[in-house]
């Protein structure tokens, strides 16, 4: 049973990851494949591991993982480089080994009383949305819906989707491959310009999706985001307005990321009251309606 003061009891691990495959995109963004058998076994949308990115550099980075093979034992990354140690990995090669320790941190839980999932990724935050619409999709009770959002070029080539979305506007049919396959309909959104994408914030694509329904379906909807500080904001802002549960995936500078260093703490509001919590083990996955958005 899960213990919230011993929280990754058994279900931690540390693994010299070797490198599969190291793919780039534009945007200086990559994916990642790592061999972490112990890691795929046990990761659950919403996860992240903690990686060395290249063995000068001794403070490890977090990311969250996009998936798993737990029968091939790989873990998936969507990363960009934006500083020392995401440029040092984006320098690892195929073959080589990275220290990792994961799954860390509490995972998305769906309510199976709102089959109806939206699912909101925005930059960075796309991975754990990409997982989780992964986990939903192998079970027939659940009605994934993906939005992602981008200001850079997305890492894949978007393709027309076959799937009609009520409330979506016809000419929005920019989908990524990935979900087309596997039966989930997805959407994306840029005010960049991209073809086919929404011309908006992510939050009023959603919006559109939303209006479109009636009240009994729109009480079996509940939102699970991951991304930037005012998109996941806005998101809750959204989830409030229209009486809805979410879950937010926060990011925070991380030094040990197991709990022990207090260097990841937010502001979530308890039952008792206002209360100090770590990203790293008690979310990063908090109710949108706990956190303190000010902050
Ligand atoms: C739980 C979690 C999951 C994450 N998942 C992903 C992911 O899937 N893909 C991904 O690309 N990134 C992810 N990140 C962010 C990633 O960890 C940082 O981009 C990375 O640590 C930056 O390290 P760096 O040395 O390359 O850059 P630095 O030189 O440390 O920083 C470069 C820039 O990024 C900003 N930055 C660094 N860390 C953070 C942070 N935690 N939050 C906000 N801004 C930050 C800095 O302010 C600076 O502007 C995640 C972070 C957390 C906490
Ligand atoms: S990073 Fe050390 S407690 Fe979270």
């Amino acid at each position: 049973m899960h213990d919230p003061n011993r929280p990754h009891r058994n279900t931690l691990f540390v693994e010299d990851a070797q490198i599969l495959a190291q793919d780039s995109y534009p945007g200086k963004q990559y994916v990642l494949r790592v061999q972490a058998p112990r890691c795929a076994a046990h990761a659950q949308p919403g996860s992240f591991a903690h990686l060395q990115c290249s063995p000068e550099l001794l403070m490890r980075r977090p990311l969250s993982i996009m998936g798993t093979d737990p029968d091939a034992g790989w873990v998936e990354f969507l990363y960009k480089d934006v500083g020392t140690g995401t440029h040092a990995l984006a320098a690892r090669k195929p073959g080589e080994t990275i220290s990792m320790i994961g799954p860390i941190g509490i995972p998305f839980t769906p309510d199976r009383a709102r089959p109806r999932t939206l699912l909101i990724g925005g930059g960075v935050g796309i991975p754990p949305m990409l997982f989780l619409a992964d986990r939903l999709r192998t079970d027939r009770h659940w009605q994934p819906f993906v939005l992602m959002g981008s200001e850079v070029p997305f890492p894949f080539h978007a393709q027309p989707s076959r799937f009609m979305v009520p409330g979506v506007p016809a000419e929005v049919i920019a989908a990524m491959p990935l979900l087309e396959d596997r039966g989930v309909p997805s959407r994306l959104s840029s005010r960049q310009g991209y073809p086919g994408c929404f011309d908006g914030y992510i939050t009023d694509l959603a919006r559109h999706w939303l209006d479109a329904m009636d009240d009994a379906a729109r009480r079996q909807v509940s939102i699970f985001a991951c991304g930037p500080h005012p998109m996941l904001a806005a998101t809750a802002r959204l989830a409030e307005e229209y009486r809805l549960p979410c879950q937010v995936s926060l990011e925070e500078y991380m030094a040990c990321a197991v709990g022990g260093c207090a260097g990841c703490t937010v502001h979530i509001n308890t039952p008792n009251g206002p209360a100090m919590k770590r990203v790293c083990v008690d979310g990063p996955v908090f109710d949108a309606r706990t956190v303190n958005w000010s902050q």
